[in-house]
């Protein structure tokens, strides 16, 4: 039993638990099938043993960063997570809201339940664009061009779901998905119910376009001046494919293991993505981060920045926007101590000889 304020990401998950319908915890919390990806993600961050550095002046943190070219006050921004209102009334406004005060990124689902106008209008955040592309490739073009307009900085295209990964859990609550505003009008949305099992599932097997491969990127590119990162990148040669194709970024990434179950935990595979990049462009990292440690150990392993999903979501389900401000606080602090403990002033100290992999000589 919890008391008293919540002082980490953990306990804001169970304060979520406690004020989301089930139907709608489970679609946050849960991941595909065994949901073996889903725990790895934590699990692997475990393992990764801190090098800590003593005696170094560390009354100063510095944790500013910069992504893209935007400065931002610390190497954490926020992952697209759809239909944010079903946390809180105020969905993707409160967290754009967070986001501005903590003065970091967010990234804007394609399913959100704001549509990307209304985000851009309610504050000044600094905010990327998340896209899906449908087989009705012209609404895709549509949403890039309305991102472009709205202010959006980046598009961020999710390569990890030609088809939904299966969500057992939204399979057997018969998950009803809410009107994806930015699709009003576009796509058949409103209130997709499916009495076999996940509305999602179904909306999304009508809607995603599985033939979008490589040279389609191409097409992308065409249609805008934007800087393109791809989301869900996990091996070498997939790194070395979207270098050659022209990508100005990458996100490792297996969207918090709700897609392809079993593949690798992301902080396993991102110092051979980071190798593979040779530091051509910014690689990012997404995945089971719940601590300020995680994100220091990602930065340690070559990722400019990472970006959080269910924890921001745990925040906004448990206090709105408030809570995502808190969530995204915590880490900030997390991360400083962290850094202060491990020795480094700044994010550009935090070297790889600060932390020890399996793959390390010393275990
Ligand atoms: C997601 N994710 C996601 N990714 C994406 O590209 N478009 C989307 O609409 C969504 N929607 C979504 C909803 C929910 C509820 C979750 C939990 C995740 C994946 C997300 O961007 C990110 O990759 C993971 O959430 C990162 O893992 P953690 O931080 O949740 O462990």
């Amino acid at each position: 039993i919890m008391t008293g304020e919540p002082v980490n990401v953990n306990e804001f998950r169970e304060l979520a638990r406690q004020a989301l319908p089930k139907m709608y915890y489970d679609f946050y919390t849960g991941g595909a099938e065994d949901q073996c990806t889903l725990k790895e993600n934590e699990e692997a961050f475990r393992r990764i043993i801190i090098q800590p550095r003593i005696l170094r002046n560390v009354r100063c943190i510095d944790l500013s960063t910069t992504v893209l070219g935007y400065n931002i006050s610390m190497p954490v921004m926020i992952a697209p997570t759809s239909l944010q209102k079903l946390a809180n009334p105020e969905g993707e406004i409160a967290t754009a809201r967070a986001a501005s005060a903590c003065n970091t990124i967010m990234v804007l689902s394609t399913s959100s339940t704001y549509s990307l106008e209304e985000v851009a209008a309610c504050c000044d955040a600094i905010r990327f664009f998340q896209l899906y592309v449908y087989k009705r490739r012209d609404i895709s073009a549509k949403l890039v061009q309305r991102a472009e307009n709205n202010g959006y900085k980046a598009i961020v295209l999710t390569v990890d779901s030609p088809r939904l990964g299966r969500r057992e859990a939204d399979v057997k609550n018969k998950l009803v998905v809410p009107l994806l505003k930015n699709l009003e009008g576009l796509l058949p949305t409103k209130f997709v119910s499916d009495e076999k099992g996940s509305g999602l599932a179904a909306l999304a097997s009508g809607t995603l376009d599985a033939s979008f491969c490589w040279e389609d990127i191409t097409w992308l590119k065409s249609i805008t001046n934007l800087p393109i990162l791809i989301k869900g990148v996990l091996t070498r040669e997939d790194a070395i494919k979207a270098l050659e194709v022209g990508v100005d970024g990458m996100i490792v990434s297996n969207h918090g293991g709700r897609q392809l179950d079993y593949s690798p935990a992301t902080i396993s595979v991102l110092e051979e993505v980071v190798d593979a990049v040779g530091g051509k462009v910014p690689v990012l990292v997404d995945g089971g981060i719940r601590r300020g440690t995680d994100i220091f150990k990602a930065l340690a392993l070559g990722a400019q920045a990472v970006l959080v999903g269910r924890a921001v979501v745990y925040g906004l389900a448990a206090k709105g926007e408030k809570g995502v401000n808190r969530v995204l606080e915590m880490l900030k602090e997390e991360l400083e101590l962290t850094m202060a403990l491990s020795g480094c002033c700044s994010v550009k100290e935090i070297s790889r000889s600060h932390v020890r992999t399996k793959h390390d000589q010393q275990l």
